[in-house]
């Protein structure tokens, strides 16, 4: 178990503008133990997708920069992989396909043909997705696009999961659904994840750490919320713990009185836990 496995270190940003630079993130430091799952939260344009596109190397920090296993990384590559909130599947192909596409290009070489079909197959019954291998993404439902996109993540076995609001798109069933495995899945495999969510419960129910992100421009991270819960963990009875309940309030009093967000209208907010009294989205401001 490395300590430091994973390195955000002294990063920020600038894009480049019409007018001048605008400076997304300033000085961003975390450091991430193999294993952990991190949440990373906040109001929407903060920076967290930027973090992330960091983290992947598909964006170039100003400064400093990531570090994993005691190694720079400044491009993309396999230890890496991403779940973005649209799946991302390749619509002519197969589910089997998409996934094979990716586990070749990391297992061409060391896998023969026999155990790169296995192995594909072995992934998608992880995700309960091996019914269905031979239908396209059009022929199959949301949640069930978004379990081929782990399955795909996952089977590339990367040092590090990075998900950008993997469930956002889905209904509330099937994020819990979801949620369960992808719990059940890090049980068993010990992934290293970095997960953004606008879902205060999905942050306290899935992390061991949450990260909680200021307001931009010049973001950074305000408070790192350590969730000390018993795994497995049961979404019914943690419901009614009282200690879930304690995190929760920590995430919320955080973004709604220390980060409050300067774009939203209070007759929005309201609207918007009229509309899901049950779970606590960030509200997000019409344009960033
Ligand atoms: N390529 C880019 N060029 C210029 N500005 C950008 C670029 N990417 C992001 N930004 C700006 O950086 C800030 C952070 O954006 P980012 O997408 O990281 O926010 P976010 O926290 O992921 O928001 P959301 O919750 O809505 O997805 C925003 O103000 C955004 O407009
Ligand atoms: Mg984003």
């Amino acid at each position: 178990m490395h300590k430091n496995y994973l390195e955000i270190s002294q990063v920020g940003i600038e894009f480049p503008t019409e007018a001048e630079p605008f400076r997304a993130l300033q000085n961003v430091n975390l450091s991430i133990q193999q294993g952990e799952f991190i949440s990373l939260i906040g109001h929407s344009g903060c920076g967290k997708s930027t973090v992330l596109n960091i983290i992947a190397g598909l964006y170039q920090a100003t400064e400093g920069g990531i570090i994993l296993e005691g190694r720079e990384v400044d491009e993309p590559g396999p230890d890496r992989a991403v779940v973005f909130q649209n799946h991302a599947l390749l619509p002519w192909l197969t589910v089997y396909q998409n996934v094979e596409l990716a586990v070749k290009c990391v297992f061409k070489k060391t896998k023969s043909k026999a155990e790169i079909r296995e192995w594909i197959e072995h992934n998608l019954e992880l995700v309960h997705m091996d019914h269905a291998m031979h239908k396209r993404p059009g022929e199959i439902s949301g949640g069930m696009k978004q379990r081929v996109g782990i399955a795909r993540c996952l089977a590339m076995q990367p040092k590090v999961l990075l998900m950008d609001e993997p469930f956002g798109a889905l209904d509330a069933l099937t994020r819990a659904h979801l949620q369960d495995s992808l719990m059940e899945i890090q049980n068993r495999l010990g992934n290293t994840v970095v997960m953004i969510t606008h879902d205060v419960d999905e942050a306290v129910l899935l992390s061991d750490r949450i990260v909680m992100m200021t307001n931009g421009p010049a973001a950074s991270i305000g408070e790192v919320l350590d969730i000390n819960l018993q795994r497995p963990r049961d979404r019914l009875s943690l419901a009614e713990d009282p200690a879930f309940n304690a995190y929760r309030q920590q995430v919320l009093r955080f973004l709604y009185e220390k980060q409050k967000n300067p774009a939203a209208k209070p007759k929005q907010v309201e609207s918007a836990s009229k509309s899901e009294p049950k779970t606590d989205k960030v509200s997000a401001p019409e344009a960033a």
